[in-house]
């Protein structure tokens, strides 16, 4: 495989998860970070053993020894930062939730469209090989017609009102931090719901803590999702189809483990151990539509990278949570 020469944008937690990820994955090399703080930048090349490190955003996305660039700011940072890489020429990877809104997804798609340049969503989790195994095993029949989707994604992180997770500023709230995983799944599965019916918990900050989902299709498939950034769930997904059932493990959206049941056969239990951390599989997959000359990938299309954003304004709006400027 060619080499790719990655930078990452924002040099907080998720970034340092990423830089370890790239190191098992062959081919991409981690050329240079930016950060708005110099000495940030310096620390994290550094410690990551990145090639360069930049003290702005800018002078990263110019960099012009830099193929390929890993958003990883906040939510409400992401339209324009993928922006100003696209600008600067790069490939670009953008962490989930994609943007804010669904309008903020359109300008950034379109953005990479005119200048003929790859762009992905960093939906780590459907690049991870037994996720990729799931989706094998529903498409070739395994468990008959898809008829419900049940996940969740909640966890109990403590109220801190200046927190990426409860600020509204940062695009707070359960549903774009960890409902987008549960309802990317299902819109991998099932596609675009024809009904979307949510209800919230909505904290003194503005922002939702905790929520239930219902989708429904016009053929009568149904999914029933849940999210939370103050309550622990329990982190696992049930596929059934017409002729079985599929439970991925907790937890789900990093998974390794899930069982196969199927009408008249031995139930069996699947173990496909990831290699690294992985947020390997994700550059991987960039590194590959790259060689391949695509500008989008399979695997995580624009197209459903819009339709997770628009269930996720519907929801929103039926809250009435907004974030500032909308
Ligand atoms: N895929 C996953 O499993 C996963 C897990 C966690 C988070 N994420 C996503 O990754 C993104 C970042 O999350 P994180 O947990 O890494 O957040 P974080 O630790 O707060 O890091 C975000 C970084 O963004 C930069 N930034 C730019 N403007 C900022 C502002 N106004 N306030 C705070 N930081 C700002 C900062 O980097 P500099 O100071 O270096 O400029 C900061 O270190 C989010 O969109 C989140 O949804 C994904």
């Amino acid at each position: 495989m060619k080499t790719t020469r990655w930078g990452i944008l924002g040099c907080g937690r998720i970034a340092a998860s990423f830089a370890t990820g790239l190191k098992s994955a062959p081919g991409a090399v981690l050329a240079a970070v930016g950060s708005r703080s110099a000495d940030k930048a310096e620390a994290f090349a550094k410690e990551h053993g990145a090639e360069r490190h930049h003290g702005s955003y800018e002078s990263l996305a110019n960099d012009p020894e830099v193929d390929a660039i890993y958003v990883a700011t906040p939510h409400p940072m992401h339209e324009a930062d993928s922006i100003l890489c696209l600008k600067g020429g790069k490939a670009v990877l953008t962490e989930k939730p994609f943007t804010i809104n669904r309008i903020q997804a359109a300008n950034v798609i379109a953005t990479a469209r005119e200048r003929n340049l790859f762009l992905m969503e960093a939906h780590w989790s459907r690049f991870i090989p037994a996720m990729r195994e799931v989706h094998r095993l529903i498409l070739e029949g395994a468990i008959g017609d898809i008829r419900m989707v049940q996940a969740d994604f909640g966890f109990r992180a403590d109220f801190n009102p200046d927190s990426r997770l409860f600020d509204p500023a940062l695009g707070g709230g359960a549903l774009l931090d960890v409902g987008c995983y549960p309802l990317s799944l299902t819109v991998m599965l099932l596609g675009t719901p024809n009904v979307v019916i949510g209800l919230a918990d909505i904290g003194v900050t503005g922002v939702d803590e905790q929520a239930t989902i219902n989708l429904g299709y016009s053929d009568g498939r149904l999914a029933l999702l849940s999210t939370a950034v103050r309550t622990n769930t329990p982190q696992e997904a049930v596929i059934a189809g017409s002729e079985g059932t599929i439970r991925i493990h907790n937890p789900w959206w990093k998974p390794s483990t899930f069982t196969l049941s199927r009408s008249g056969k031995d139930t069996e239990t699947i173990t496909i151990p990831m290699e690294g951390n992985g947020f390997n599989y994700e550059a991987i997959e960039v590194m590959k539509c790259l060689e391949e000359g695509k500008l989008e990938s399979d695997i995580m299309p624009h197209a459903q990278t819009i339709e997770i954003m628009r269930i996720m304004d519907t929801l929103r709006n039926q809250w009435g949570v907004k974030y500032p400027g909308e």
